[in-house]
């Protein structure tokens, strides 16, 4: 199999991708932005940056693949650009993007007014127009952002956010992420020009998610709902970037809509095992 250059590999995905390659050392490059013992004793690795093209291209010398996402940012557009322009060059195979669920505009749609849907959907159209063949993986939420309610349900037993507390949302866990990034990754010839929209086994309310972590500590914890404003209030207090909690709100204005709510894990996409909010037992702890 070509070499693929991964990129993101410190983070919530890109951790649990390469832990996927753990012993197929050879097949795998990782790209990171600072040296790490760690990763280096384990895989292959190039210190580079996607703001630098230079990096970039010297990263790629040897790869036909390239596994892609970066933090979402004001600057993703600009970096995710340079690493496709590079590939372009250099006659890059294909590229395997992370993009979002439900990004694409749809006047009914509240998360397409976001600042980050914006931007996924100007970097998935700049892959496409590039000719390089690509696969998207467009997660919904991810269970593991709820770790962000974590103070309050400790010391209040109390989450706050702006969702209806009845509307569902089918939150995907980052495993499930990771193992259809891999799957796509070692089936490439398959997944030529494919998108595929990822979340969890079912749809959960932030109601149904309170009775888990309830349950998960023992004690009676709640979900309440407050107004955007009261929202907006506490997370400046917490030095939030305001693009951020402006699209919090978007993100959160959708699911209240429904918008989050439909079922498409890893079972219907590639046959694979789905990972439910069960195993998040221990997460709130
Ligand atoms: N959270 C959600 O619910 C959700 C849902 C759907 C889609 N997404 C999308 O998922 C993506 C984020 O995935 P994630 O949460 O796994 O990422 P993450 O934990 O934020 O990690 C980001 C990774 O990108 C690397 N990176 C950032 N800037 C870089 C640069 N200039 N050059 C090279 N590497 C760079 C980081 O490396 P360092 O260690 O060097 O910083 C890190 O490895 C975003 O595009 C987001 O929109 C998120």
């Amino acid at each position: 199999m070509e070499k693929i250059l991964i990129i993101g590999a410190t983070g919530k995905i890109g951790s649990e991708l390469i832990k996927l390659f753990d012993g197929q050392k050879q097949l795998v490059k990782l790209l990171l932005r600072a040296n790490s013992k760690e990763l280096c004793d384990k895989y292959e690795t190039v210190i580079g940056d996607l703001s630098d093209k230079e990096s970039l291209r010297n990263a790629m010398l040897d790869v036909k693949t390239v596994f892609l996402l970066s933090s979402p940012s004001p600057e993703q557009v600009y970096l995710q650009k340079n690493l496709i322009d590079v590939a372009k060059e250099l006659n890059i195979n294909h590229i395997v993007r992370v993009s979002a669920m439900g990004i694409e505009y749809d006047s009914n749609n509240p998360f397409t007014i976001t600042s980050i849907a914006r931007w996924h959907n100007e970097i998935d159209k700049y892959l496409e127009a590039s000719k390089i063949k690509f696969t998207l993986i467009k997660p919904n939420y991810f269970m593991q952002n709820l770790g962000g309610f974590r103070n309050s349900i400790q010391e209040e037993s109390c989450f706050y956010a702006t969702i209806t507390p009845s509307a569902k949302v089918s939150l995907v866990h980052i495993t499930d992420i990771a193992r259809l990034a891999y799957h796509v990754l070692i089936n490439i010839n398959d997944h030529i020009n494919k998108s595929y929209d990822i979340t969890g086994p079912e749809a959960l309310s932030f109601s149904d998610i309170a009775k888990y972590i309830s349950i998960d500590l023992n004690k009676t914890v709640n979900y309440v709902q407050v107004s955007e404003q009261e929202l907006k209030t506490q997370l400046s207090k917490d030095n939030i970037p305001e693009w951020f909690i402006k699209d919090m709100l978007g993100f959160f204005k959708g699911y209240s809509a429904g918008c989050g709510e439909r079922i498409n894990s890893i079972q219907q996409v590639a046959n694979l095992k789905p990972t439910y909010f069960n195993t998040m037992l221990g997460f709130f702890k």
